[in-house]
């Protein structure tokens, strides 16, 4: 009984939004001479991609069918009945702004806008221009005015130009705060499944003989979703403690939106020691993946054994959840036999 408990305990899905949540809009508009201009743009929140806006039509290509009802439930139907006034008007502020200032074409401005929602619930809004790869000009939320980002005449002219647009500092609070927040929260109501997606590590050791001295142990780490992951070596059972031995890749992704590392251990060849890697992700619940470094004769046959262990932390848990539960149970018992009586 009590390893279906541990099991069920397991799969309880975790309350939502316990890690910071990134909502982000980019627009790269380029501009080749004054009469033209070409707009592409996307909205991602974390790794996933929202929609994407339609460079001939300027339409939004929603990228799942469950971000139509998520646009419903919120603000953003308003401002997507309204995006393409701010895109007109967009170009509009290019054009005035590239005569004042006798701006060179072609001309690449690059927007980046959304919010980032805390799991304490206090959102970060912003909204960061960049002319031609630099920063130009960022709004700052909740003072109602803008900040140029760089010492020169062009960002100090953006900035008074925008400053004097009352009525958008005062709708860029908003969208940028309220609705943004209200966005991620209705994203995540309908697509509970793509954005809260788990998809659990597989883990290999195997190792490297650079030279007869020195032996490289190699834990390869891939398939996971989300991203955030933590892989450490255990030697003996211990904690191997960050320094010169330890090498680990950056997390990279995979074609299919899982994401891989490799963490590397320098070890002496028969030291006596016996190493581990040990992986820890949301997928797996409270338990690591503990894979084994199976040192053989010629230590270098790879190891594919993969046991799981269960940390102690969780056993205390489910033990006392199993616990809970049989009192409950005998209590419920207890009262069936009295009504019976
Ligand atoms: C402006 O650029 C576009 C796209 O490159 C081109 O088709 C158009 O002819 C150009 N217009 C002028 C006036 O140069
Ligand atoms: C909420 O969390 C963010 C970081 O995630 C932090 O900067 C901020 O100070 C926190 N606010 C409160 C009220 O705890
Ligand atoms: C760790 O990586 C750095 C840079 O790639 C390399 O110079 C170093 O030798 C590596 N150390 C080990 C133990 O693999």
């Amino acid at each position: 009984m009590l390893p279906l408990l541990l099991l069920l305990l397991f799969l309880v899905p975790g309350s939502a939004l316990e890690e910071p949540q990134l909502f982000q809009l980019f627009q790269t508009s380029i501009f080749p001479n004054t009469s033209s201009a070409e707009i592409a743009g996307r909205a991602v929140l974390g790794d996933v991609q929202i929609f994407s806006l339609d460079p001939a039509t300027w339409n939004l290509d929603l990228s799942y069918p469950w971000v139509r009802q998520a646009i419903a439930e919120s603000d953003a139907e308003k401002i997507e009945s309204h995006y393409k006034i701010y895109m007109r008007n967009l170009v509009r502020y290019v054009r005035d702004v590239g005569r004042q200032a006798g701006l060179a074409y072609p001309l690449v401005i690059q927007i980046r806008a959304g919010c980032e929602l805390s799991p304490n619930g206090t959102t970060r809004g912003f909204f960061d221009v960049a002319e031609n790869g630099a920063s130009l000009v960022a709004y700052e939320v909740g003072l109602q005015k803008w900040a140029a980002q760089q010492q020169s005449l062009l960002a100090e002219m953006v900035k008074t130009f925008l400053d004097k647009r009352k009525a958008i500092s005062g709708l860029m609070d908003h969208i940028l705060v309220i609705s943004c927040k209200s966005h991620i929260h209705s994203l995540h109501k309908y697509g509970k499944e793509t954005l809260e997606r788990q998809v659990q590590p597989v883990a290999v050791v195997f190792a490297r003989v650079p030279s007869p001295a020195h032996l490289l142990l190699v834990c390869r780490v891939t398939g996971f979703y989300p991203r955030p992951v933590r892989v450490d070596w255990l030697r003996d059972g211990q904690e191997v403690p960050p320094g010169p031995e330890l090498n680990s890749t950056l997390t990279l992704p995979n074609a299919d939106l899982t994401y891989q590392l490799r963490s590397v251990l320098a070890v002496t060849p028969h030291d006596g020691h016996s190493y581990a890697c040990r992986v820890q992700h949301s997928s797996l619940g409270g338990r690591s993946l503990l894979v084994p470094w199976a040192s053989s004769k010629t230590g270098q046959k790879a190891s594919v054994v993969i046991a799981v262990l269960v940390t102690a932390a969780a056993a205390v848990i489910g033990a006392f959840w199993c616990w809970r539960r049989r009192t409950q149970v005998d209590g419920d018992l207890l009262e069936t036999r009295d009504l019976a009586a």
